[in-house]
């Protein structure tokens, strides 16, 4: 299972060293009408919870749908596949003992741990047998992170500006409530805190920012966290995640969905 999820446990580690030392550090779809989406319940999670990978619109002609942990389809990576017409699920070689699949296509994970992270694909096949693939990812904290259970719910929060977004204009990520004591923040697009992902981070220990490569020529981070981001494109469309590390090595994390819409 190990090799299918995109997280490997080298990049868990990395992330946990770099947490330690100064810098801190998606694919969900957004729905319009009745366009077929699949969203992680929660994009975050502690080790422990159970995640849903929600399914909205699964398209009434569907006869059969698998789900894959990771990007792609391999057989290898296949969790389960349901067949409608005789309500049955086999079981794949990546199934865990933990998933139940729905018939109408939510995928239930109990009890995840940081090792479930990553994105997982939904293949579904309509009556003429062609074949449509939709992704989600999820993150999921291990308590060596320093989030506790039972914590009490970050204050952290992120406005969007302005709160419909086109193509070419500038928006604002704005940040409210930012912890105080920090040590550093980082942005990724999507929930996972990989490197290619990442936005930017700044360490305020040495009071220096880092800009993803993506970014260098469209991004400016303030000092409340808050992010400008210059003449958005249809591919700026997703998840973006806010993570925060405080002196004590407290973490908290916001997250908010940027609809990029034609003009
Ligand atoms: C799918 O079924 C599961 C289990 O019954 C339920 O929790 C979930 O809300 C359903 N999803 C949708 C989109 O109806
Ligand atoms: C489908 O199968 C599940 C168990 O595999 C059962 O609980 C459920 O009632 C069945 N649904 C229908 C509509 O037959
Ligand atoms: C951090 O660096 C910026 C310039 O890069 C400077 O304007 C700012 O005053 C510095 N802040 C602190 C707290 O040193
Ligand atoms: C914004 O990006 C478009 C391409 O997506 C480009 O044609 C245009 O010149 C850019 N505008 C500015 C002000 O950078
Ligand atoms: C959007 O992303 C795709 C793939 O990542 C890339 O091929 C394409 O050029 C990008 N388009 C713009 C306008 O940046």
């Amino acid at each position: 299972m190990m090799d299918c999820v995109a997280l490997s446990c080298k990049v868990c580690t990395s992330w946990q060293g770099l947490l330690l030392t100064v810098s801190l550090l998606t694919c969900w779809l957004i729905p319009t009408t009745s366009q077929l989406t699949i969203k992680s319940v929660p994009p975050i999670a502690v080790e422990g919870e159970n995640v849903l990978l929600f399914v909205h619109n699964l398209p009434k002609n569907v006869k059969v749908f698998s789900w894959f942990t990771g990007a792609r389809v391999l057989k290898s990576c296949e969790i389960a596949t349901h067949v409608i017409a005789i309500n049955a699920t086999v079981i794949g070689l990546s199934h865990s003992g933990r998933e139940t699949v729905f018939k109408n296509g939510s995928l239930l994970i109990k009890s995840v741990t940081s090792k479930d992270s990553g994105y997982y694909t939904l293949r579904i096949l309509d009556a003429n047998s062609r074949p449509k693939i939709i992704r989600t990812e999820f993150f999921v904290h291990s308590p060596l992170l320093g989030y506790k259970k039972h914590l009490t719910p970050s204050q952290l929060k992120i406005a969007l500006v302005p709160p419909r977004v086109e193509e070419n204009i500038n928006v604002i990520l704005w940040v409210f409530q930012m912890p105080k004591k920090l040590q550093a923040f980082a942005w990724h697009k999507g929930v996972l805190p990989l490197d290619h992902l990442k936005i930017a981070s700044h360490s305020f220990l040495t009071n220096s920012t880092m800009l993803g490569h993506a970014y260098y020529d469209r991004l400016t981070v303030r000092n409340d966290g808050s992010l400008l981001l210059l003449n958005v494109t249809k591919n700026d469309t997703g998840l973006y995640t806010l993570r925060t590390i405080s002196v004590d090595l407290k973490l908290e994390w916001a997250i908010i969905e940027v609809q990029v819409n034609s003009k």
